[in-house]
């Protein structure tokens, strides 16, 4: 079946507001995240692959990048990207993050980069995508229980800004609007349920959440 995004794949990186807005957002959570040399992350609802540069600038080529979307449209943009880049640890996969099982999320990050891999090298990071996706309290459930206990986490996502950026509320809700986003999803709460240590970045005026954190055995709730 064609997904929404497909239609919007050749557009998404010109159009998506990404040098204006989004990349502060997508910059301060793979900080926070900090995968380390060597670190798998799972990249999910990757679309044109926007984190892989800052993502593989961390892991290097002894680390791996494991693309997750439902879309063929923008998984061919992220394709096309690792391959301009060289990047051969850069693995997609065309799945719904809406039905995956813990057990396959796991086993996915267990195929690829190099050794078994401690639970310090492994990462979750989602970024403007949980919003999109009615069920993401279950999805960000399974990420975390796929990466497993010590891994890190980290997602960013949007809401309305804060402050003295009120006045761009009518612009933040028609980007969302237009990409389909629920504004009011605030899906970074999962991270301060499932993890320890969490940090945090607001930017943008507040529109922009990051949390990232290194996920406890069980939830903090
Ligand atoms: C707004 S884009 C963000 C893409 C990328 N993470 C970024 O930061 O630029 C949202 C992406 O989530 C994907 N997506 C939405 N729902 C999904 C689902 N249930 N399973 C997998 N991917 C999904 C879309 O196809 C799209 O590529």
């Amino acid at each position: 079946m064609r997904d929404a995004y497909d239609a919007m794949a050749p557009f998404y990186d010109a159009f998506s507001g990404e040098y204006p807005v989004y990349r502060a957002g997508r910059l301060a959570g793979i900080a926070g995240l900090g995968p380390e040399p060597g670190a798998r992350v799972l990249d999910a609802g990757c679309g044109t692959g926007l984190n892989f540069g800052p993502l593989m600038e961390r892991v290097g080529p002894g680390g791996a990048v494991v693309g997750i979307d439902r879309s063929a449209g923008m998984l061919r943009r992220a394709e096309r990207r690792a391959a301009a880049h060289g990047w051969d640890n850069v693995v997609l996969v065309q799945a719904d993050l809406e039905t995956m099982a813990p057990d396959r999320i796991a086993a996915l990050l267990g195929s690829v980069g190099a050794g078994a891999g401690s639970p310090t090298s492994r990462a979750g990071l989602a970024t403007y995508s949980l919003s999109l996706m009615p069920g993401w309290r279950r999805v960000a459930e399974h990420l975390a229980d796929g990466l497993g206990h010590g891994a890190r986490l980290c997602v960013v996502d949007m809401q309305q800004p804060v402050g003295r950026a009120r006045w761009l509320a009518p612009l933040a809700e028609l980007a969302c609007a237009l990409g389909g986003s629920d504004i009011a999803a605030h899906p970074w709460t999962a991270v301060e349920d499932r993890c320890r240590e969490v940090g945090g970045a607001s930017v943008r005026g507040g529109h922009l959440q990051a949390r990232w954190g290194t996920l406890s055995a069980v939830g903090n709730g």
